[in-house]
């Protein structure tokens, strides 16, 4: 190697280091700049971490977006002035009321107001909550943005859905402009996968306790996105909620566990998802007390025309039309194993998930409603169910109007509150 060629090296190894200095200094006044901005504005909404002053830009980016992933305070004025002093009601529940929001950065948000009182020896076990519930992150799940405790005020903050609540759609009196069954179709899948999460996936495993569509929101695609979880353990529930029993749930959603001394586990859910899954099908409630008395219960109804291998019948009455007729059959025959009375005889949400998809096979379901009739043997057979038979003629929905007021309301219907259910 000649002198003069040692020397040209040098020279450009010279002039590559102070090019790389000269980036670094770079990088680190942008940082600078960027991090003193970012200082002012979070200055004025809630705390970060110090520590990222020295990391480069996307990072930086990056751990905000991190950071948003857990829960923010917010205190009573920042949400008394994002609902504009609590103007807009978008409806109220068990646990309070909502309002819509709007803060400064043009972020929509649901609002919802806790019924009570912000208990200062309930502040940990509330923030441990709500970090729980904020840290849950599923496509089908409602996201909590964060909460507020102070004395006046307790609430949460939750991104906003801009087609409201599934009840809403369902039961609409102008059937017309009804989603169409693929698209419920969709909602009750993902319906399903959110629970699934929340029971099978997410880090702390949560029970919902309260499916119903009055609980499953939908965004401007009218995806399907599970509300309220993490809310049960959270608050005392007022008196809407509260079964004659002082079980948990929503009457007609709520699994027989729940209102009787048996131990309760997330098969709560998959009951109350296959009693969602028939308002679904039927695209009404499932009690309706204007309709004939053998539809009045539309589970009841349903079994009875499952059993007798008439859901050719159901798809008429609900107006499926015959391209959806083979979704809608695995659709009654999941219901009709969600809402078996012995939660062990329930499937998980992961099995319940694939079977409505089709990937698994649905095995028979037995009579789900068994226990309503005068008695259940061990085998699940309802003794009433004989009963009924005899006489001789087979059990059609008509009989069971003229026969009984099982569907309308005996003594063991009350008490469980089936008659409750939607009205
Ligand atoms: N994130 C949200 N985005 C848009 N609307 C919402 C949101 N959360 C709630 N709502 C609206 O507010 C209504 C009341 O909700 P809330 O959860 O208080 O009552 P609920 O679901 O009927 O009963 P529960 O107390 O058992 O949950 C909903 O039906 C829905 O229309
Ligand atoms: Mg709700």
């Amino acid at each position: 190697m000649s002198s003069d060629q040692g020397s040209t090296d040098g020279a450009i190894v010279a002039v590559a280091l102070v090019v790389v200095f000269v980036k670094i200094g770079i990088v680190i006044c942008v940082c600078r700049h960027f991090s003193k901005r970012r200082s002012s504005v979070q200055a004025q909404s809630q705390p970060f971490n110090d520590d990222s002053r020295f990391i480069p830009l996307a990072m930086v980016k990056f751990l905000d977006d991190m950071e948003r992933e857990k829960p923010i305070r917010f205190t009573a004025q920042q949400l008394r002035l994002a609902t504009d002093n609590f103007t807009y009601v978008l409806g109220s529940g068990g646990f309070g009321t909502v309002y819509k929001g709007i803060f400064s950065n043009g972020t929509t948000a649901a609002v919802k107001v806790l019924y009570g009182n912000s208990d200062k020896k309930i502040e940990e076990q509330f923030m441990a909550e709500v970090s729980t519930m904020g840290r849950t992150h599923h496509y089908n799940l409602v996201k909590l943005y964060g909460f507020c405790f102070e004395s006046s005020l307790r609430a949460l903050v939750y991104e906003f859905m801009v087609n409201g609540s599934l009840d809403y759609h369902l039961f609409k009196a102008n059937k017309r402009d009804m989603i169409g069954f693929e698209k419920l179709h969709e909602i009750a899948l993902g319906t399903g996968r959110g629970i699934a999460y929340l029971h099978e996936e997410c880090p702390q495993r949560i029970v919902h306790y309260d499916i119903k569509p009055g609980n499953i929101l939908l965004d401007s695609n009218f995806c399907a996105k599970v509300a309220d979880f993490g809310l049960a353990k959270l608050c005392n529930r007022d008196n809407t909620h509260i079964t004659m029993t002082g079980g948990r749930g929503t009457p007609g959603y709520a699994a027989p566990e729940l209102w009787m001394p048996l131990p309760v586990t997330h098969k709560c859910d998959v009951y109350s998802y296959g009693m969602l899954l028939f308002e679904i099908i039927g695209r009404r409630r499932n009690m309706d007390v204007t309709l004939g008395d053998s539809q009045q219960w539309f589970p009841i109804w349903a079994w009875g025309k499952y059993e007798k291998k008439q859901l050719t019948d159901l798809m008429i009455v609900c107006g499926i039309e015959e391209k959806d007729q083979e979704a809608a059959e695995r659709m009654v025959k999941v219901a009709l194993c969600c809402v078996q009375y012995r939660p062990e005889t329930r499937p998980v949400m992961s099995i319940v998930v694939k079977m409505l998809e089709g990937a698994l096979e649905i095995p028979e379901p037995l009579n789900p409603f068994s226990h309503l009739f005068s008695g259940v043997d061990e085998t699940g057979n309802s003794l009433a169910r004989i009963a009924w038979n005899v006489g001789g003629s087979d059990w059609s929905s008509s009989d069971v109007v003229t026969k009984s007021t099982v569907v309308t309301g005996t003594p063991i219907m009350k008490r469980h509150e089936i008659t409750m259910a939607s009205m």
